[in-house]
């Protein structure tokens, strides 16, 4: 086989042994996708600069993430049907991360349960909540996440209504995939996908199916979320998850300095500045250029991490050095899984690794905690005006 030597690859991979459901779930955005270009075509305007004759021997990419120190400034963003794009996804994601030092975040959407997910790892991994309607299923899915172990609870604010993806319209998205002659046909040139699937039991939504009362069929997921999700989700609602989970909260979906500063006066313990992947309020901004204001803003109140549009670790590099504590990779991640599952996600994470390593580098940095808006080139212009 041939190198793999970027998250492109890897994509590639995945482009061809997914079926094409689940691939184009996870490779698009809402409506027009403009937001979805934006996230990834952002970063290339932001330039690095480049520094020579510094002693960069002895590098380290250590620091924390709430409290917990992880072997490089990343983590694994919670993806709804990972399960879907390898058998067992959630379970090979999280011995993946667990291997790279990192964390993995499990999705309320998830294949996998948090039973199944806690039993196949072994170190705590971090749950991600969507608040539903039924308040009495929520406090329950807080506990088992608290049994389970789960460090940290990241709400997500940003999908109390889903946006449409057209793809996901036109292909019948559900989880297991309905079997029209159209899935048939597309399945059966995927015989990797489907000799792993038949191997396991894990093939619907995991933490719902046989929890929330009166849910057995969730395969129209997008009439499903409708019915389910709560919208009228507010501050007080916030509070009232708080009040319910005492370990680490983070609040994800935050674009705005005024919500960022409602986040950081709750008590939150980090908020992660992210337009879920381009996938809901299409013609928002890329996150990238949203983080220096919200880190000016809040940033010596609460920990910043940026998620969206990431794909290499020059990426990485950027949203640190405009001064986010820590980062979360999505379709990186979802791309190696499918490609060649655990192995692959462990590949999306040496990619990006290393990128992050040489970048750094390449920048004269040789510590992570040291890396700030002296490394970008239009921030130390601005400055110097
Ligand atoms: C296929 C897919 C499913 C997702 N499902 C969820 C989810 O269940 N919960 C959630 O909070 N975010 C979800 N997200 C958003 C991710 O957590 C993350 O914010 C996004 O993928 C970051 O953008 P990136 O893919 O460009 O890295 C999903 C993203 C993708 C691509």
């Amino acid at each position: 086989m041939t190198p793999i030597t970027s998250i492109a690859d890897l994509q590639e991979l995945a482009r061809r042994r997914v079926p094409k459901m689940f691939y184009d779930y996870a490779d698009s955005g809402s409506y027009t996708e403009g937001t979805y270009r934006d996230n990834t075509d952002a970063f290339g305007r932001h330039k690095l600069r480049q520094r020579v004759a510094v002693n960069i021997d002895n590098r380290s990419l250590k620091t924390s993430m709430v409290g917990r120190e992880v072997a490089m400034p990343v983590a694994l963003a919670p993806v709804g049907m990972t399960g879907m794009q390898h058998a067992d996804g959630e379970i090979a994601a999280a011995l993946a991360a667990e291997a790279a030092g990192v964390p993995f975040t499990l999705s309320t959407m998830s294949v996998c349960s948090i039973e199944a997910v806690a039993e196949a790892t072994t170190k705590p991994f971090w749950f991600q909540l969507y608040v539903m309607r039924d308040r009495g299923f929520i406090e329950a899915l807080i506990k088992r996440a608290y049994a389970a172990n789960c460090e940290a609870l990241v709400l997500t604010l940003d999908l109390q209504i889903l946006a449409q993806r057209h793809k996901d319209v036109k292909n019948g998205l559900s989880a297991p995939p309905k079997p029209t002659l159209a899935n048939i046909l597309n399945v059966g040139t995927k015989p990797r996908w489907l000799w792993n699937m038949a191997q396991t039991k894990n093939r619907t939504f995991g933490n719902i199916v046989g929890h929330a009362q009166g849910v057995q069929d969730m395969s129209s997921l997008s009439d499903w979320t409708s019915e389910q999700f709560d919208q009228s989700l507010d501050w007080s609602s916030i509070e009232w998850v708080k009040q319910r989970w005492d370990r680490k909260l983070i609040l994800k979906g935050i674009n705005d300095v005024e919500d960022a500063k409602i986040a950081a006066d709750i008590g939150a313990d980090a908020i992660i500045v992210s337009n879920h992947g381009g996938r809901q309020l299409d013609g928002a901004a890329a996150p990238i250029d949203l983080l220096a204001k919200i880190v000016d803003a809040v940033g010596d109140r609460i920990e910043v991490h940026l998620g969206s549009g990431i794909r290499s670790g020059q990426d990485i590099f950027k949203a640190i050095a405009i001064g986010a504590k820590s980062t979360y990779i999505g379709r990186a991640y979802i791309y190696g899984l499918g490609a060649m599952g655990q192995a692959g996600v462990t590949a999306a994470l040496d990619v990006i690794r290393k990128e992050l390593d040489v970048t750094m580098a390449l920048c004269g940095e040789s510590n992570i905690k040291d890396v700030g808006r002296h490394n970008l080139l239009d921030f130390e212009d601005r400055t110097n005006r």
